[in-house]
Formats: structure tokens, sequence, C-alpha cells
């Protein structure tokens, strides 16, 4: 096979993937190509991107190991009406195309091996280690090809989880860092409220953020490890947070999830994913 992906939508998501792809040293420039359906737009992608991209999604995925779907749900139809009849046994499709069904996915493209979606979260994307959610079709087979490995590993960490599950993890791990940055913006200004010049509660809220990272990643513990450690019994830590408690938090998470979940399902009908 010429090359090892074909990325099908060079939006955001097919570009940021191309980047880690490269960055990482999982794949070379050489063997990645791209489509963009307009041939003006792929020549200008090919010269800023420096991947050959071609202006037929069906000529990009015929050549191609893996086939990356990263266009927009009202997208889909028309691509896989397209690369359907180039698809062989031997290729492998992964989608991250919101709302598109492994079964549909399977209904629109029926002679490629196996189909995977997966949904990677931003802050993989943009360059810090992120997760990966993956289903896959006959998900009781073991393993995953290397080039699908590539593709889905190249945003960070990997978790298989059920398809039921995709989205919804997909999101609580996508929203997820803007609500806990959120939280930390609260913080900064309940600290500046105190007295705490308000570049002093910026640095302050930054090196705790940064401290728990490195926590949870090379000193290997867990959240409530790091409560417990700081929270002594009968101590101010442990006051405020019975206060957070009190105060409703976990009821207070379950409305944001909700919500959040709500919207992206609603943006995804509009769009017709499902
Ligand atoms: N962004 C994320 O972090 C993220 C995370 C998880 C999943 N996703 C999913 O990934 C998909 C893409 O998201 P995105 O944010 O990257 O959207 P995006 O920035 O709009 O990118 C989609 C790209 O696909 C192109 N396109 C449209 N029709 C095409 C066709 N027939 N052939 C080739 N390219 C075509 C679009 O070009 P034009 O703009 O010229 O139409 C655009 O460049 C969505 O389904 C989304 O649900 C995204």
């Amino acid at each position: 096979m010429e090359y090892d992906i074909a990325i099908i939508g060079l939006g955001k998501l097919g570009k940021a993937l191309l980047a880690r792809l490269v960055e990482t040293q999982a794949l070379q420039r050489s063997e990645v190509v791209g489509a963009h359906h307009m041939p003006a737009v792929a020549i200008q992608l090919e010269e800023s991107l420096g991947i050959r991209v071609v202006d037929s999604d069906s000529a990009a995925a015929e050549k191609a190991r893996v086939v990356f779907l990263s266009v927009r749900p009202e997208h889909f139809t028309a691509v896989a009406t397209d690369i359907s009849p180039v698809l062989r046994n031997d290729q492998e499709v992964v989608s991250a195309i919101a709302g598109v069904s492994l079964n549909r996915l399977r209904g629109e493209l029926p002679t490629v091996g196996r189909i995977f979606r997966a949904y990677p979260s931003l802050l993989g994307i943009t360059g810090t280690p992120g997760c990966t959610f993956f289903c896959a079709e006959r998900c009781s087979e073991p393993g995953v090809s290397t080039p699908v490995a590539k593709v889905i590993g190249a945003v960070g960490h990997v978790l298989e989880v059920p398809e039921v599950a995709l989205e919804v993890s997909g999101v609580f791990a996508g929203c997820g860092p803007a609500f806990v940055a959120r939280f930390a913006m609260e913080w900064q200004a309940v600290a500046a409220g105190h007295g705490i010049e308000a570049a002093t509660a910026r640095q302050i809220v930054s090196g705790m953020l940064q401290g728990i990272g490195a926590a949870l990643g090379e000193g290997g513990m867990t959240l409530e490890g790091i409560v417990d450690q700081i929270a002594t019994p009968g101590g101010g830590t442990e006051c405020g947070i019975r206060t957070m408690e009190a105060e409703g938090l976990r009821d207070m998470l379950k409305r944001v999830a909700e919500r959040c979940l709500e919207k992206v399902r609603r943006i995804d009908s509009e769009h017709g994913a499902r």
C-alpha cells in the first residue's frame, strides 16, 4: 500500500492528528495522504502541511492501509458514497465523526476490513497528552493492528470503551479540562478577594494545578491520596471540603454534566448524525 494513513477531513482534528503523528515520529509525512474535495484547497493544504493532498476522497482512500475520517457529521454520507466502492478487506477505517455509529459505518462501508470509532479529547490534540477513547467492531477480538494503534495513540492515552460510552467518555474527558480550568479561575478570583494580588493568585493556582498533574503523573498518586495527604483530620482543608460537599458540589456537577451532554447530543442530532 502506498500510504499508511489517509486523512479525509483536514480541519482542526485532521490537522492536529497529522501534527501529533509527525511530532511523535509515529509516521513520516511521506506515509500520510490527505484529501479535500476542492482542488484549490487541496493544493493549499499540500503546500502548508507538507503531505500529499489529493482532490478526491476515493483516490486517497484506495491508497492507504488505514482511512481516518474526520469530516463533520453532515458530510459523512457524501464521503462514504465516494470512498465505499474503492475500499477493500485489507484496509481499516477509523472514524472520529461524532454520532455516526459502527452499524451505520458498516452499512455504508460494507467492503472494508475492520471499523473503529475514535473520540480524541482536545488536550491531546493540542500537544499535551490527552485521551482517545475508542470502540471497535468485533470487540471480543483481541488487539488492534499496528497502523490503527499508531493513529488512535497519537493523542495520548488510549482507552477502549463500549460504543454506548464512547461519546459520553469523550465529552467528560474533552470538556472536563475546561471545567477544571474554570473552577481554578474562580479559586483565583476568591484568592484575589482575600487581598492576594491578581498576578500572585494566578501563580498560586497555576503552581497548584501543575503540582496535582505531577503528583498524579510521575508521583503515581491518586486523587483520593492527594486529598488524604493534604486534609489533616480536624484541619482547615477538611473543613473546606466538608463545606464544598454541604454546599452541593456533587449535585452541581451532575447538573453541569447533564446540560453539557444534552447540548452535545442536540448538536449531533441537528447535524443528522444519528
Ligand atoms: N475537533 C475535535 O477536537 C474533535 C474531537 C473529537 C471528534 N471530532 C469529530 O471530528 C470531526 C471533524 O471535526 P473538526 O473539529 O476537525 O471539524 P472541521 O475543522 O470543520 O474539519 C472538517 C474538515 O473536513 C473538510 N471536508 C468537508 N467535506 C469534505 C470531503 N468531502 N472530503 C474531504 N474533506 C472534507 C472540511 O472542509 P471545509 O471546511 O472546506 O468544508 C474541513 O476542513 C467531526 O465529526 C467531529 O465530531 C472532533
